[in-house]
């Protein structure tokens, strides 16, 4: 197998965390302590360098996790390019012309090159050999989801409030194209007018732009908690982003919050 090839797979293995709560018997945190010793250490240099390239890959990353564990698990099935037996997930509703970084790895170093916590992954997970686009269209959130929607979608994953509302903080990474938030900044109420009137000036005019990029918050190259201070401002940039906290003192609110 051509070097680069082989690195490929060794490194979607390893794309797996804790999202989803895989604990499973063979899985440990050093699967590759004896067969392969140094892939960690060399999988942070190549999203190192990826990230000095072109610093949105980080995020990109974090996001095709996301999609790759809510279809169907964290599985890898989300890198399958479609066969004449299925079609894959690169084509369903949230990832056609919007995911990103299907050839590299890995989520962890993204996060923690990007400031946030160096966490421990569980590896040995085998790879998916199938994979289904109308799986990810099932599965997927959307963007203009209400709350309830949201909830219902993440506990249709075993997850709950808590768990809506943490990894949602993965928005304080990256970029949203104008046409997935602007319904939101013409129509949402739960929206400080300024910030809305200022994106339709800018980035996200009534027609045309669609593709424009506007950061999901003001530090959108640092894993920090900016995003969750935008939504107590009601600067959410989606409406699903927004739908987390009302400012009603609702659980949802208490938690964005904390
Ligand atoms: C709660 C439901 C969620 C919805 C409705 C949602 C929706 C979206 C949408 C519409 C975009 C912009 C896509 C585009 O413009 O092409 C986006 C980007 C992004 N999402 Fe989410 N998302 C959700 C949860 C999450 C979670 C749980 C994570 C990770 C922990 C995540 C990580 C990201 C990242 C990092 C980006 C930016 C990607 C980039 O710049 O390439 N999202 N999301
Ligand atoms: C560097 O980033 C650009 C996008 O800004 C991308 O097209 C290119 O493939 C990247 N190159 C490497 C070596 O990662
Ligand atoms: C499609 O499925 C058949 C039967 O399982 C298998 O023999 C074949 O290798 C598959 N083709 C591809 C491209 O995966
Ligand atoms: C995916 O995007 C391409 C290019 O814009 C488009 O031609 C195609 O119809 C889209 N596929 C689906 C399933 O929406
Ligand atoms: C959320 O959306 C669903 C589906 O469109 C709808 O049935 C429900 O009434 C909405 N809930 C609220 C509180 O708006
Ligand atoms: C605002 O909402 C109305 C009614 O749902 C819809 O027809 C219209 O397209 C929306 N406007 C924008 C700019 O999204
Ligand atoms: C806050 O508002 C939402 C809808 O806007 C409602 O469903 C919820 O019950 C309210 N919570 C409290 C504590 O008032």
């Amino acid at each position: 197998m051509a070097p680069v090839k082989s690195f490929f797979i060794l490194s979607l293995l390893i794309a797996v965390s804790s999202i989803l709560n895989l604990a499973s018997a063979h899985l440990s945190h050093d699967f590759y302590k004896k067969i392969c010793p140094k892939v960690l250490p060399e999988i942070r240099k190549v999203v190192q360098r990826a990230i000095r390239n072109e610093t949105r890959i980080g995020a990109s990353l974090l996001r095709l996790h996301f999609h790759d564990c809510f279809v169907n698990g964290c599985y890898g099935s989300v890198l399958l390019d479609d066969t004449v037996n299925f079609t894959g997930e690169k084509t369903s509703l949230a990832n056609n012309n919007s995911a990103r970084g299907y050839r590299r790895c890995c989520t962890r170093d993204s996060v923690a090159i990007l400031g946030g916590p160096d966490y421990r992954v569980l590896l040995g997970i085998r790879d998916a050999r199938t994979a289904s686009r109308d799986a990810a269209n099932n599965n997927l959130p959307a963007p203009f989801f209400n709350f309830s929607q949201l909830l219902s979608n993440f506990q249709a994953h075993e997850l709950n409030l808590k768990d809506l509302v943490a990894p949602s903080g993965g928005h304080t990474l990256g970029f949203a194209k104008c046409a997935t938030f602007r319904n939101r900044i013409n129509n949402d109420t739960n929206i400080n007018p300024k910030f809305a009137a200022s994106l339709r000036a800018s980035v996200c005019p009534a027609s045309g732009g669609d593709n424009n990029l506007q950061p999901f918050d003001a530090t959108s190259a640092r894993f920090d908690s900016v995003y969750y201070q935008a939504l107590l401002k009601k600067k959410g940039l989606l409406h699903s982003d927004q739908e987390l906290f009302k400012g009603n003192g609702s659980r949802s609110d208490r938690l964005v919050q904390r």
